[in-house]
C-alpha cells in the first residue's frame, strides 16, 4: 500500500553552502518544503526566487513555497514563474485569498493556505473548499527548531470536521516541531503532509530521518484504523 503520510523536509535548516548535496539527501522524501521570509509577515529573513530556481534545478521533488510574507497578492506571480509547484500563503497576510487562489490555479500550480497558531479554524470556512491543503502552524512562523505546541492536534481534529462538514478532502499539513514522537499525534489527529526543518537536515543520515518520521506517524494512523 502507497504510504498516506507525506514527508516534507523544510529546507531552512538545510545547509545553504551545499544545498545541491542537502537535496540530494532526501530524495525519499515527497517534496521539498521552501520558507520565504520577508522580515516584516515574521521576525526573520530566508531566502526568495533566485535560491527557489536554484531548489529547482537540484531536485525532482515537487517544491512546496511556504510564503511568509505580508504581501503575497504582488510575489505570487514570480514564484509562479519561478517554479513553485505549491503555493501557500498566509489567510492572516491576505483580504482576498479566494482570489489568490484563483491565480495560483489558473497557473496550474495547486493552491495551499496556512494558518497561525493563534488563527481560529473558523476563518477558513469559506477557503476549505477551494484549496488543495491547509497548513497548520504547530510552532510560530519565522525559525526552525522551535517545540512543537501541545494543543495542536485538537486544532487538527477541528479542522478535519470543518472538512468533514463541507463535504471536502483538502490535505492537511503541519509545520513545525515535528519529529519521530510528535509525528504521532499529528498523524492520528489527521495530518497528512509532515514537514521537518531541524529533525530532517539534523540529522547526518537523512534518509533514515525521513524513514523514522514517517514510520512513527504512520504506526499511529493504523492504531486508529
Ligand atoms: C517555521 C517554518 C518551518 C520550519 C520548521 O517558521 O515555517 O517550515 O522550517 O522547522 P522545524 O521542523 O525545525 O520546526
Ligand atoms: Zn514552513
Amino acid at each position: 500500500m502507497q504510504s498516506r503520510i507525506q514527508i516534507a523536509p523544510s529546507v531552512l535548516s538545510a545547509d545553504f553552502a551545499k544545498l545541491g548535496e542537502d537535496l540530494a539527501d532526501i530524495a525519499s522524501a515527497d517534496c521539498v518544503h521552501y520558507d520565504v521570509m520577508d522580515g516584516h509577515f515574521v521576525p526573520n529573513i530566508s531566502f526568495g526566487l533566485d535560491i527557489l530556481k536554484a531548489t529547482k534545478r537540484a531536485t525532482d521533488l515537487p517544491v512546496d513555497v511556504h510564503l511568509m510574507i505580508t504581501n503575497p497578492d504582488e510575489m505570487i506571480p514570480a514564484f509562479i514563474d519561478a517554479g513553485a509547484d505549491n503555493v501557500t500563503f498566509h489567510m492572516e497576510a491576505t483580504a482576498h485569498a479566494n482570489r489568490l487562489v484563483q491565480l495560483i490555479h489558473a497557473a496550474g500550480r495547486k493552491a495551499s493556505v496556512a494558518i497561525n497558531p493563534a488563527t481560529p479554524v473558523s476563518a477558513l470556512e469559506e477557503v476549505v473548499e477551494d484549496v488543495d491543503m491547509v497548513l497548520v502552524m504547530t510552532v510560530n512562523p519565522g525559525f526552525g527548531g522551535q517545540s512543537f505546541i501541545e494543543s495542536s492536534p485538537a486544532k487538527i481534529r477541528r479542522l478535519r470536521a470543518l472538512c468533514e462538514s463541507r463535504g471536502v478532502h483538502p490535505l492537511i499539513e503541519v509545520d513545525g516541531g515535528i519529529k519521530a514522537s510528535t509525528a504521532p499525534l499529528v498523524a492520528e489527529a489527521g495530518a497528512d503532509v509532515l514537514v521537518a526543518g531541524s529533525a530532517v537536515f539534523g540529522r547526518d543520515d537523512r534518509a533514515q530521518a525521513i524513514a523514522e518520521i514517517r514510520e512513527a506517524a504512520e504506526a499511529a494512523t493504523l492504531k486508529k484504523a
